[in-house]
């Protein structure tokens, strides 16, 4: 039986975007019932979650079906590496486990560590992409560094809920500074899910801060089509003005990322990228976005998270009904 997996934002169409939206949208109004009774979804987190953890197991009791959860201190240390010499640190091989819990479980979340080695090597996402290839149930990402699709999926659903047309709108994806050097996967996402929904994405982030070319390029390719457009600009002063929604998040230095004291270093001087109520009031009534967990009063200030056009909460909540519809679709159950 072949098996669908879903890795990143670029595996959907819009077709499939839609129906995933819509059905979500049908999961939050009305629960669909025991779709998935007696139905097993293995977590596995490597690093740690509070929204995807629980959101997750939340939309799978609500479909009838349970989670098992695993953490990093709960694994082998693992080789994902094919024909791999396993004479180092790993002590099982991704496709032993990965073949071994097919037989347990019907689906597989994976979050895995984000920083590994180099940024050539933690772009290709090897831990989650060995698991995709030699399990035979469906794996879905978690988040890894590169990306984080089902994190985008709620975004433009909430996107959706508050703007009701998106092609056109504009959408700010602001870089923030943050202490520490975070994943590129939300950013990655939802630059690729707005694209394709025709938005006008300004993405604004200090040079050095630049998102991985393939994935500026597809997306740039994506708004095309649908009637949107990507802009880049590298100064705060023209991030915001005209935006209708504004996504803050952080992200690492890809040309930093085997140095974080390096990126720190960098970030001494950019402490002034972040949301405010000055920065709000240049957007045009912008609705406030942010993945979370959020660093208060360094990423935006307590006043804008706190404020009313800020939506962080309805993403966060909306996580749980864009997984039963991704999890009935991958598990092939439509609602009762
Ligand atoms: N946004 C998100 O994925 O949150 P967690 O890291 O808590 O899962």
């Amino acid at each position: 039986m072949s098996k669908r997996d879903f890795l990143s934002a670029a595996d959907l169409s819009r077709a499939e975007l839609d129906d995933l939206l819509d059905l979500a949208a049908r999961a939050k109004g009305k629960r669909p019932g025991q779709v998935l009774a007696g139905k097993t979804l293995g977590l596995l987190f490597f690093e740690p979650s509070l929204r995807t953890r629980v959101s997750f197991e939340v939309a799978m009791v609500q479909l009838g079906g349970h989670c098992i959860n695993l953490s990093r201190d709960d694994l082998y240390e693992l080789e994902p590496q094919e024909q791999a010499v396993m004479d180092g640190a790993a002590e099982e091989h991704v496709k032993d486990a990965a073949r071994t819990l097919s037989r347990y479980v019907d689906a597989l979340g994976i979050r895995a560590a984000s920083r590994t080695g180099g940024w050539d090597k933690d772009r290709q996402e090897l831990l989650v992409r060995s698991y995709a290839r030699h399990a035979s149930v469906p794996v879905i990402n978690l988040e890894t560094c590169f990306e984080h699709p089902c994190q985008a999926i709620a975004d433009v659903m909430t996107m959706r809920e508050n703007l009701v047309s998106m092609r056109g709108r504009k959408l700010t994806l602001l870089w923030c500074n943050h202490p520490e050097p975070k994943s590129l996967g939300p950013t990655h996402s939802v630059l690729q899910l707005a694209a394709m929904m025709g938005m006008q994405v300004t993405l604004a982030h200090p040079l050095g801060f630049e998102v991985d070319d393939q994935v500026l390029q597809r997306s740039k390719g994506l708004a095309a089509e649908a009637g949107g457009s990507v802009q880049v600009v590298n100064d705060l002063r023209s991030a915001a003005p005209g935006a209708e929604v504004l996504y803050a998040r952080s992200w690492a230095s890809t040309k930093y990322w085997d140095d974080p004291e390096r990126e720190a270093m960098v970030k001494r001087s950019l402490q002034g990228w972040r949301v405010d109520a000055a920065l709000m009031a240049s957007t045009n009534q912008a609705f406030l976005m942010h993945p979370l967990p959020v660093r208060r009063n360094v990423v935006a200030t307590d006043e804008v998270l706190d404020g009313p056009r800020s939506v962080i909460y309805d993403q966060a909540a909306n996580r749980t009904h864009v997984q039963k519809a991704l999890l009935m679709q991958l598990l092939k159950q439509g609602p009762a």
